[in-house]
């Protein structure tokens, strides 16, 4: 029998229909969850054996995971590039927030491997960074969700964007840090929740050990800061000692994924200065620190927040449809 569109109208209809709506979602670059349900079913079970062998050796590399994931999201939109190998002008890697800072690179080259012997040339690294943020959160005792995909990745890595200041630092004001999450399309809700994100971590003497002394030249450490910390943080971070001794973000709860963090701003135990400032007096007028306040109170809150704040950070700009490329090795362009 010819199968023609004489056969039926209604069966023409009915998959003409199908199929432009198969195209529109298909073509509309919205990420789904399903994205691989087919090409690659056994994609999360393969990353989150490798996020856990990972985290088994290195409690910390959870944190590090999660970083990655927000290093590659603010610098021109979660395309992989903050992974790409290169020279100190043009990779990322080389830009000041990640030069000695960011890590978990040879983590993502193991799952990457395990991904590509389950299903080759199918899963992109940018996506593979989303679900081992989520992974990490989860395996530190966080909310889970469910993990927007379909992301490609970047051809190239975005070392002047990722230099410029795109991302907030240390030392960035409050209202600096509230301009560049709105840049990416993130409010001031999303900011404190994201923020949570120093549930989990550790920081380098180098971003925090101004506040231990002499802090903006007035002869005294940081005011905010809890004086009964100081001896202690001055012992990890001597002056003209090792800049890259570290501290945890989140102290007496550092390698879990809780709403601890808040409960320490309220009592000037945020470790760097753009961690305490979310609950300060420049706070104040922007509500911050109500924000904090809640969360303190309602790990709940915490949780449902930074959860949607995350889903809104993973689909900053994403490369999608027959932009970008899968990369067969996340550290080098096909
Ligand atoms: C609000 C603005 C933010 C600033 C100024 C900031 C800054 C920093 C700095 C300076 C460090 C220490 C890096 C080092 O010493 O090597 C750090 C660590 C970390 N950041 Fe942020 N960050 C911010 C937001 C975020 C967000 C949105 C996330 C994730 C959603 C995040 C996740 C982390 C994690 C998990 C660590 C610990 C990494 C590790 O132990 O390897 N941060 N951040």
């Amino acid at each position: 029998m010819k199968r023609s569109c004489s056969f039926s109208s209604s069966y023409c209809c009915w998959v003409l229909s199908v199929v432009l709506i198969l195209f529109a979602v298909a073509s509309d670059g919205q990420l789904t969850t399903g994205f691989y349900a087919n090409s690659c079913p056994n994609l999360f079970r393969v990353v989150r054996k490798e996020v856990q062998n990972a985290i088994k050796n290195e409690m910390r590399m959870a944190a590090s995971l999660l970083r990655l994931h927000f290093h590659d999201c603010f610098v021109n939109g979660c395309d992989g590039s903050v992974l790409l190998d290169g020279n100190s002008t043009t990779s990322e890697k080389f830009a000041v927030p990640n030069l000695n800072s960011a890590r978990g690179f040879e983590v993502i080259d193991s799952i990457k491997n395990a991904v590509e012997s389950a299903c080759s040339g199918v899963v992109s690294c940018a996506d593979i960074l989303a679900i081992a943020a989520r992974d990490s959160v989860v395996l530190s005792g966080g909310p889970t969700w469910r993990v927007l995909l379909g992301r490609r990745d970047g051809f190239s890595p975005n070392f002047t964007a990722a230099n410029a200041s795109v991302l907030p630092g240390p030392f960035d004001s409050l209202d600096q840090i509230i301009a560049k999450f709105s840049a990416v399309g993130l409010n001031l809700t999303d900011m404190v929740a994201l923020s949570g994100a120093h549930t989990i971590g550790l920081a380098k003497c180098a971003v925090f050990s101004n506040r231990l002394s002499n802090f903006q030249q007035t002869g005294s450490p940081d005011p905010t800061l809890d004086a009964s910390l100081i001896p202690e943080l001055q012992t990890t971070c001597p002056s003209n000692g090792d800049g890259n001794n570290t501290a945890p973000l989140d102290r007496n709860s550092t390698d879990l994924f809780d709403n601890h963090y808040f409960k320490n701003l309220l009592i000037g135990r945020g470790l760097l200065q753009s961690d305490q400032i979310l609950f300060s007096s420049d706070a104040a007028q922007n509500t911050t620190n109500t924000v904090v306040q809640t969360y303190s109170n309602d790990s709940n809150r915490f949780f449902t927040d930074f959860v949607t704040s995350i889903l809104k950070m993973g689909n900053i700009s994403p490369l999608t449809g027959s932009d970008g490329e899968i990369r067969k090795n996340c550290r080098t362009r096909n």
